[in-house]
């Protein structure tokens, strides 16, 4: 495993799963068989609302909580809520978050950032950051917010680099968590041509490449994955390392296209969706 060194001193895991579009049932599967095979970093987040489901797969993979970084996300209509940590923390079945996001820049940001701030502060969160942030709100946060956030969580793969994003991380040293690090699983970019070529040149799956790529661009990467021997494969990832010219192969699949891109009307409808009460 390599790790990503935070600016408060805490090592992140480069490598982990995320468990978004899963339910319960399905995270619970997916963390215990990750955690079993050596994963020790969990994305999750209320809005997923599988939280108590990662729980489960936690307790049931016998690995102790300490080696465990354990990733989630503050949902907008909870930014305000005193309790929202507390509550999260009851639902994931553990004393301590080790990186809280907020999850979206609904208006409402500014006072969920104080309310992880306060949980920093009493040590409930080990490291903060912001997901899906435009760079003008992320600079705002590391101009005016007493406790800096350390890490972005935004969308990330071949076809969309983030590459002026990273100028701003490269001089705050804050991570960069992708998100989509497998596109979403698209074809069309897993099967792309310069990565079938480095997949037969290293003997690994085209996924294992992509990986590879975020690796060394510094990306800690979350892919979601409901099946077992996938999930072993995107962790097998450490035994090979690209060169400069792969990596120069690699970024002219660069499209500046992402899957998804949020509008004004997306966010703010965010800031109205209820959570529903995971199981
Ligand atoms: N902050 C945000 O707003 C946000 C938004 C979206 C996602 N996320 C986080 O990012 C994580 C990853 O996103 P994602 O799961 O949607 O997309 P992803 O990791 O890019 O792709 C997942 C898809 O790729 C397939 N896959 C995984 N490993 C593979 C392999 N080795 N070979 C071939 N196919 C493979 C999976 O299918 P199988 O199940 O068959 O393996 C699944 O269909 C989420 O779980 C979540 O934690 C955050």
């Amino acid at each position: 495993m390599e790790y990503f060194a935070l600016n408060n001193g805490i090592k992140m895991p480069m490598a982990g799963i995320g468990v978004f579009m899963m339910s319960p049932a399905e995270a619970e599967a997916s963390v215990e068989s990750a955690l079993r095979s050596g994963v020790r970093l969990i994305d999750t987040a209320n809005g997923y609302m599988n939280e108590s489901g990662t729980g489960r797969g936690i307790r049931k993979s016998g690995v102790a909580r300490e080696e465990i970084f354990l990733v989630t996300k503050l949902w907008p209509t909870v930014y305000e809520k005193e309790t929202a940590i507390e509550e999260t923390l009851e639902r994931l079945g553990t004393d301590y978050i080790d990186l809280l996001f907020l999850h979206q820049p609904t208006d409402n940001w500014r006072e969920g950032y104080k309310n992880i701030e306060k949980a920093y502060r009493e040590g409930k969160v080990k490291a903060i950051g912001l997901s899906n942030f435009p760079e003008d709100l992320l600079q705002e946060a590391i101009d005016t917010m007493e406790i800096k956030p350390q890490v972005v969580q935004v969308e990330a793969h071949p076809y969309f680099p983030q590459t002026e994003l990273k100028k701003i991380l490269a001089e705050t040293g804050m991570g960069l968590m992708a998100w989509y690090p497998l596109g979403h699983g698209d074809k069309n970019l897993v099967n792309e041509a310069a990565l079938t070529e480095l997949a037969e040149k290293y003997g690994k799956s085209n996924a294992q490449i992509i990986l590879r790529w975020h690796i060394q661009s510094g990306n800690v990467v979350i892919p979601g994955s409901k099946n077992p021997d996938h999930i072993r494969d995107n962790f097998d990832i450490f035994d090979f390392e690209l060169t400069d010219e792969d990596m120069a192969k690699i970024a002219t699949v660069d499209k500046g296209v992402r899957y998804y891109t949020a509008t004004p009307e997306i966010i703010a409808q965010y800031a109205q969706m209820e959570l529903q009460p995971d199981l």
